[in-house]
């Protein structure tokens, strides 16, 4: 299996950003984290960060034939992109929605998001843990037959 970890717009400056609320840790180091589990699981990851929407949307369009489904942080993008959601939607590979933070316990711009309606699933508010849990649920659907 291939899977396709995308970040959003700036959480390139994980650790430094907000550490109350987004942790300690840097994106390199939660990237290897990724690559760790994807090894334990026997999958194959590439990991991609960019801030800018219109990229995330190329990436999406283009993962189809290459990978079997994407996990992505939207980051602010989740609240405002019908793009991102539009992309996911046409691609049709399941994707698991990730935060780092609880969205739903945080302001309300927040709680909405434009990507839950086509994804797989959400996984929010257990930090950098939060990707490993994804690439655990969506390694184990594609493995069960999962579209
Ligand atoms: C985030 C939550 C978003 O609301 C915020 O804009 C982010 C990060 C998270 O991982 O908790 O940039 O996606």
């Amino acid at each position: 299996l291939r899977l396709l970890v995308l970040h959003g717009p700036n959480l390139n400056l994980l650790g430094t950003r907000e550490p109350s609320v987004y942790g300690q840790m840097s994106l390199p180091d939660i990237n290897k984290s990724i690559a760790r589990r994807a090894g334990e699981l026997g999958i194959a990851v590439q990991t991609k960060q960019t801030n800018m929407e219109g990229e995330l949307v190329t990436w999406i369009q283009n993962a189809r034939g290459h990978f079997d489904g994407i996990i992505i942080n939207p980051a602010a993008y989740t609240h405002t992109s019908i793009a991102i959601r539009d992309a996911i939607a046409a691609v049709a590979l399941p994707t698991v929605e990730v935060h780092l933070s609880n969205i739903h316990q945080r302001e309300e711009f927040r709680h909405h998001s434009f990507i839950a309606a086509v994804a797989l699933g959400q996984i929010a508010g257990f930090g950098p843990t939060g990707y490993l849990l994804a690439l655990e649920a969506l390694t184990a659907h594609l493995e069960a037959g999962g579209t």
